[in-house]
């Protein structure tokens, strides 16, 4: 099969870009408004996007509510989702009237952030707090909808519950992290998925080397 995106004739029954571009990091977006009115989402357009300084964005189609606070106080949050969270991260992508607190809807207690106002999910492993550095609108598709507009923000401070801290490194596994695929579709991240695999070091006479033994903290 091969298909121009312009005229999109998969012939599939459901479009299936968002079910090759996988797994999705699923960043759960806290804001609060200006009224002080706490509000969650989660969003599967997120990534990094760099780590000097530490970045992330999401894309959000439209103009919703998450979008709106940060554009309004410059200030978010992103809790991973687990499986152990799934119910509730589920519950907070509800289409609810802007003002509602998504925390409340799903149960949810709300942690005080370091240093922004939105809080975290408290019984999230992980957080990023983030100060938003730009917005970008991307391409509007004619005839095909709003378009998304992305919203990137530098992290400002991480929380990581220490139980999760073993022998000076972060038991991602452990946290079982949720990514999302295509469709209705979800996985989650067990130890039994993880590999490791060392880059190659291009040696003088142009032959690659891949480093034995414990990795030696170097991204190269
Ligand atoms: C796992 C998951 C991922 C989602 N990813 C996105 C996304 O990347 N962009 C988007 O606009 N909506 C996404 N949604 C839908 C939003 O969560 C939903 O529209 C929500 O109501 C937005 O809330 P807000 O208006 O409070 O920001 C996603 C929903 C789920 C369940």
């Amino acid at each position: 099969m091969y298909y121009t995106t312009d005229e999109n004739k998969h012939g599939l029954k459901h479009d299936p870009f968002k079910a090759l571009a996988i797994p999705r990091p699923i960043g759960w977006i806290s804001t609060t408004s200006k009224e002080g009115k706490h509000n969650l989402a989660p969003y599967s357009f997120f990534n990094a996007i760099s780590d000097r300084p530490p970045m992330v964005m999401f894309c959000s189609a439209g103009h919703k509510d998450s979008l709106r606070n940060i554009e309004e106080t410059g200030e978010f949050t992103c809790s991973l989702s687990t499986w152990d969270l799934r119910n509730e991260m589920n519950v907070s992508s509800a289409t609810v009237p802007y003002g509602v607190d998504e925390f409340a809807l799903a149960g949810l207690e709300p942690a005080a952030s370091g240093q922004v106002r939105p809080p975290r999910v408290a019984r999230s492993p992980a957080a990023f707090e983030c100060k938003h550095w730009k917005t970008i609108e991307l391409p509007a598709p004619t005839g095909k909808g709003t378009p998304y507009i992305m919203v990137l923000g530098t992290v400002v401070a991480i929380y990581i519950d220490d139980a999760y801290v073993r022998d000076g490194m972060v038991d991602t596994p452990a946290m079982k992290p949720l990514a999302r695929l295509g469709y209705m579709d979800y996985s989650v991240l067990t130890r039994e998925a993880v590999f490791e695999m060392q880059r190659p070091i291009a040696q003088p006479d142009g032959s690659l080397k891949t480093p034995s033994g414990p990795w030696d903290g170097v991204y190269r």
